[in-house]
């Protein structure tokens, strides 16, 4: 079992997209084990995005992230980390392959509607920013019935 941190971006509010895009990862069968609806702040994206913080694209992507409220989760699932890229597909929305959540829904780069951990180190780190161990539910229950 893995679990990986979403954000669902501040194009995914303005846009009314939440429930349709949490609907795609609950009929995949991902469980949502915490979530909440936050605003991003200038230290936050900084320490989200500190890989990226030298790109020239930064100051876009950070003025971007702090726009709106983002809802975030964590989804955890079989291979959660791998099946969600795959759901949401490339990166830049104008490549992403139709029916895939980019690929319906996004022509853009910047504005691709949802970010997700791409390695469970990564997953590790992000769910550690966004949530202290406390606000976890445990699914496991759920889950086992789920797959029987
Ligand atoms: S890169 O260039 O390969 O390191 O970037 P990539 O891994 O594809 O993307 C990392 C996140 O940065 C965002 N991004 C951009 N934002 C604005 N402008 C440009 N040119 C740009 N390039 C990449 C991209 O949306 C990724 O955001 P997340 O939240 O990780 O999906």
């Amino acid at each position: 079992m893995q679990r990986t941190l979403i954000l669902l971006k501040p194009d995914c509010f303005q846009r009314r997209l939440v429930g349709e895009i949490l609907s795609r990862f609950e009929r995949k069968g991902l469980n949502i084990v915490a979530m909440k609806l936050i605003q991003v702040t200038p230290e936050l994206s900084k320490q989200h995005y500190a890989e990226h913080a030298e790109k020239p694209f930064y100051p876009s992507l950070e003025d971007f992230i702090t726009s709106a409220p983002v809802v975030a989760l964590a989804l955890e699932g079989l291979d959660a980390i791998a099946v969600v890229r795959e759901m949401l597909g490339a990166t830049n929305g104008l490549k992403a392959a139709p029916g895939t959540i980019r690929g319906d829904f996004s022509s853009s780069r910047q504005m691709n509607l949802v970010h997700a951990s791409d390695s469970p180190e990564s997953a590790a780190r992000e769910l550690d920013l966004y949530f202290s161990k406390e606000e976890f539910v445990d699914s496991k229950d759920e889950l086992a019935r789920f797959m029987r």
